[in-house]
């Protein structure tokens, strides 16, 4: 069986645009990452983008034996060494975008903690925004999220755009230093308390993205006696929500 760091290298190679990049993160950036998991009581703490299991052994050794642990990873190959890893996580294979109804699959309700390994930067806006409305629709209204982002790619686009909507889509933002310790050198966002949006509010939002008109209006009526997620401070956020609170 190859290790790990072989096992990721060859799957960015077949999947660049998912993998994201071409090793494993340390177990440095993994303690920063998983800061937010409780260290009392039985918290639902989800993962995506798992990977070979680095965050998810550092999920499992805070949890200690408590609460629940899924792992959400799109890569079969990754999937089925993480499970065979950590026996301790519920490894899903699957898609980030589809998270509230994964939990839903298992029978779970909204996490208090979500630890990403998603390379955001490698993603297009609109997917940017499917899995931030997946991720704030699968929280618990006072939720954490964390997620890394590396030094060296802060400039690009894609990495301020996605700053820019995790400022629309969570009250709370905090970077946190950066772990040098890690190839490359990267940082955590400490995110909290996902928005809420108004109905009218989310049916504008869909508006924005061009979606047809019906779509628009039917969400407006469909939510109509509830508050769903992420206003827009600013600019407007175009997370779109994935599930009432
Ligand atoms: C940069 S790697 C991080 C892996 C691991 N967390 C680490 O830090 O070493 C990104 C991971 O996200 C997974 N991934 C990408 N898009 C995904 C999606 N939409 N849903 C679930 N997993 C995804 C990739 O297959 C890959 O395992």
């Amino acid at each position: 069986m190859v290790n790990d760091a072989a096992l990721f290298f060859e799957q960015f190679l077949r999947f660049p645009g998912t993998t994201g990049a071409v090793a494993p993160s340390s177990r440095r950036l993994a303690r920063a990452v998983a800061g937010p998991v409780p260290e009392r009581g039985d918290p639902l703490v989800v993962e995506l983008g798992p990977g070979t299991g680095v965050f998810t052994e550092e999920i499992q050794r805070r949890l200690g034996g408590r609460g629940r642990h899924l792992a959400v990873e799109i890569n079969p190959a990754l999937a089925r060494r993480l499970t065979a890893r950590v026996p301790g996580a519920a490894v899903v294979v699957g898609d980030a975008a589809r998270l509230p109804a994964l939990l839903a699959d298992q029978g779970l309700g909204r996490a208090e903690v979500v630890v990403s390994g998603l390379p955001w930067a490698a993603f297009s806006g609109a997917l940017q925004d499917r899995l931030l409305g997946a991720i704030a629709g699968a929280l618990a209204a006072d939720g954490a999220f964390t997620t890394f982002a590396y030094v060296h790619a802060r400039a690009l686009p894609a990495a301020i755009a996605f700053r820019h909507r995790l400022g629309e889509c969570f009250e709370e933002v905090v970077p946190g230093r950066t772990v040098w310790r890690n190839m490359p050198p990267a940082f955590v966002y400490h995110a909290r308390r996902p928005r809420l949006l108004s109905p009218l509010q989310a049916a504008a939002a869909a508006g924005q993205r061009g979606r047809p008109a019906g779509f628009a209006q039917g969400m407006a009526a469909s939510t109509r006696a509830s508050t769903i997620r992420l206003s827009p401070p600013r600019s407007g956020c175009h997370c779109t929500p994935t599930q009432k609170r």
